[in-house]
């Protein structure tokens, strides 16, 4: 197992303040006399559910169920979240997936702190400071307790929201089930002609997920924004299914036709959401996929331009090593095996790029945390389309990708494959400020 998902004890228990290599990371944490905004508890457990077709699956609840109690805020509100923990052996953390929360709130067990052990808390705050789509999950022993549903959904509303039906479509496989909102079946949502809707779709399996719509032949969606942040222009997609990549979030936006027909969003397969009332049925998916590369109206790039301060290479390739003493087939990182990998070692203010490249025969989601970058080129093509930030990048093998992105959250990050089997099989590196 990588040490950075096991116990270590070079982190802080509770409270608000930890250490690494001398850093004092209290003063990143929100101003500790500022009351939450948003206050919630969350207990876990591990336990036996019930899905909505009756099912039973074996997995982790927080609050008597998965996945977790949506987590909604203002953008600048200040969060808090303790973290109870009832009954999971291993221990328990919570990570914020897309949100840049400060380094000691990261969740990373072993790295920002240790995990909380049964019959313990943790408090998390933190400010939501980018109105958008994120996650939590569980980040220890991620590989069993995120595919167990130890997760939920955090949504960040603008200051002024636009006039839409607001959806979450949280996806999750339990135990072979695809499920939205922890139910196997179909999430009807009304909708009245000439309504839009925000379908805020978020994937939280090990790899990507196809979305397609199906309507009325003028039932378009367009694809608003990814991992968070909005797109720039973009443009209805026809007849092209949308991959959402294992850890994103995707948020279409739907107008409602005019005649009261409904609208399907579908999430992978059958399993959909269902938009306005009457029967629609399913439908195969579209040939084609969308390209981000491509998608949406240039805009200024400012740190496309910028001369960068630092420049990685991570490259992702395969062969024979050892984990635990068991022999296997595993990831390397530059040729290197977990955990003789390299450190990527950035300071405050640099403007970093980063070449992914994936030669190991199979596809890698790759997750930089405390930070999003800025895609630049995938196989030696720019990105012509919208500005696209992501945090959630599928490199498929064969592939290359050129990001971007300016070093402004001091601490120490994971950046790994968002498989998570793959995580533990060694694909993880980490950013670290000097
Ligand atoms: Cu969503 Cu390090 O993970
Ligand atoms: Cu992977």
């Amino acid at each position: 197992l990588p040490s950075t998902y096991s116990v270590h004890d070079h982190g802080h228990g509770q409270g608000h303040g930890s250490h690494h290599d001398g850093r004092d990371l209290t003063s990143l944490i929100a101003d500790p006399s500022r009351e939450a905004d948003v206050e919630l508890t969350l207990t876990a457990r591990r336990e036996r559910f019930r899905l909505a077709s009756g099912r039973q699956v074996d997995g982790y609840t927080l609050n008597g169920r998965s996945p977790g109690p949506q987590i909604t805020a203002e953008v600048g509100q200040l969060v808090q979240v303790t973290l109870v923990n009832a009954s999971v052996p291993d221990g328990i953390t919570l990570h914020w997936h897309g949100i840049d929360v400060p380094a000691a709130m990261d969740g990373v067990a072993g790295v920002t702190q240790d995990a909380v052990a049964p019959g313990a808390s943790f408090t998390y705050r933190f400010v939501a400071d980018r109105a958008g789509t994120f996650w939590y999950h569980s980040h220890q022993m991620s590989h069993e307790q995120v595919i167990g549903g130890l997760l939920g959904a955090v949504v960040v509303r603008p200051e002024r929201p636009a006039k839409a039906i607001d959806v979450v479509a949280l996806t999750h496989l339990y135990q072979g089930v695809r499920t939205i909102n922890g139910s196997d079946t179909d999430l009807s949502v009304p909708a009245p002609p000439g309504a839009t809707a925000r379908v805020r779709v978020i994937n939280t399996d090990n790899g990507p997920i196809p979305m397609w719509v199906t309507g009325t032949p003028d039932t378009a969606p367009r694809l608003v924004a990814v991992d968070g942040t909005d797109l720039n222009g973009p443009g209805p997609v026809e007849r092209a299914a949308i991959l959402v990549t294992s850890g994103a979030r995707a948020d279409l936006e739907v107008r409602m036709p005019a005649d009261g027909s409904p609208v399907r969003v579908q999430i992978g397969g059958p399993l959909s959401v269902v938009l306005g009332g009457g029967t629609l049925p399913p439908a195969r998916r579209p040939a084609a996929t969308l390209d981000l590369l491509t998608y949406g109206t240039p805009a200024a790039r400012p740190l496309a331009d910028a001369r960068p301060d630092r420049a990685f290479r991570y490259e992702i390739g395969r062969r024979p090593g050892f984990l635990d003493g068991v022999p296997g087939l595993f990831w390397t990182v530059n040729g290197r095996l977990y955990p003789d990998i390299p450190v990527f070692t950035v300071a405050e203010g640099d403007v970093v790029r980063m070449t992914i490249a994936n030669t190991s025969g199979e596809v890698h989601p790759m997750h930089l945390h405390g930070h999003r970058v800025l895609v630049l080129s995938r196989d030696g093509v720019p990105a012509t389309g919208s500005p696209w930030w992501t945090d959630s990048l599928n490199v498929e093998d064969g592939e290359s990708y050129e990001v971007a992105f300016r070093a402004g959250n001091p601490g120490v990050w994971a950046d790994h494959c968002h498989n998570l089997p793959h995580a533990r099989e060694g694909l993880m590196v980490h950013l670290m400020y000097e």
